[in-house]
């Protein structure tokens, strides 16, 4: 399993590349707007700019902000004219119409790193079409079982057999689209965002996802445990009284 950071924090960014676990960083529209007022471009660059400082060739994924299937074509060719960096993968959200736009991304030599995917069906479809990485949110695939905002919308899919209980459960959804991948020699690899805790992180891993992309928060919680606090202590409070 690689570990991505999924962030446009820079201070983030920074403190995880100099610790050299991480092999790409993902950002989206949301956490962008998080940070300080700035235009795409400069905070795009200030990224790139830690990434060759600190472990030059990882990945990095930036998203379009549009949801018109010309405008996603251009922002994507534009990304890639501008920023000039080989490991660059452009999200590019789930859905019909962007099919074709991946489709043409891919064609064009393009990574493509096909976003917002909740079901093994979007996943698959994505990655047939071309698609480098499919990001699956786990986060959001759970909620979707409860979120009471679309009970109408899920009530109306769940009779229609669009979905069933499975759909909502991450690790049985990233575990069936590893399972297709391989059996169709697919070479898409699936990163897993929407991470709301250490143990999703773990599970995400078991179930087959190639990538988890992870929010900073969670990274000193990954590395910690009281035994080991425990255990260091001792040994250095049984070497001081050998000393003595
Ligand atoms: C991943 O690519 C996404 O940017 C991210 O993990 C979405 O997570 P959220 O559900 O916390 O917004």
């Amino acid at each position: 399993m690689k570990i991505f950071i999924d962030t446009a924090n820079l201070a983030d960014i920074e403190a995880g590349l100099k610790r050299g676990f991480a092999r790409g960083v993902t950002t989206n529209p949301s956490l962008l707007a998080k940070e300080p007022k700035t235009s795409f471009s400069t905070h795009v660059g200030k990224i790139l700019e830690l990434i060759n400082r600190y472990q030059p060739g990882i990945h990095l994924s930036i998203e379009v902000f549009s949801r018109n299937p010309a405008e996603i074509l251009r922002q994507a060719k534009e990304f890639m004219a501008e920023f000039k960096y080989p490991s660059l993968s452009i999200k590019v959200q789930v859905g019909w119409d962007e099919l074709e736009v991946i489709k043409e991304l891919s064609a064009a030599d393009i990574s493509v790193n096909c976003t917002a995917c909740m079901t093994v069906s979007q996943a698959i479809m994505a990655a047939q079409a071309g698609a480098k990485y499919v990001s699956l949110f786990s986060g959001r695939i759970r909620d979707g079982g409860t979120d009471e905002t679309v009970t109408t919308v899920r009530s109306d899919m769940l009779a229609r057999k669009v979905l069933d209980e499975k759909d909502f459960d991450p690790n049985t959804v990233i575990r069936s689209v590893r399972q297709l991948l391989d059996d169709s020699n697919l070479a898409t690899e699936i990163i897993v965002g929407s991470i709301r805790s250490v143990v999703d992180i773990r599970d995400a891993a078991l179930a087959g996802a190639h990538i988890i992309t992870i929010p900073p928060k969670f990274f000193p919680d990954m590395m910690n445990h009281y035994k080991t606090d425990q255990v260091v202590q001792q040994f250095l409070a049984d070497f001081s009284d050998w000393l003595s």
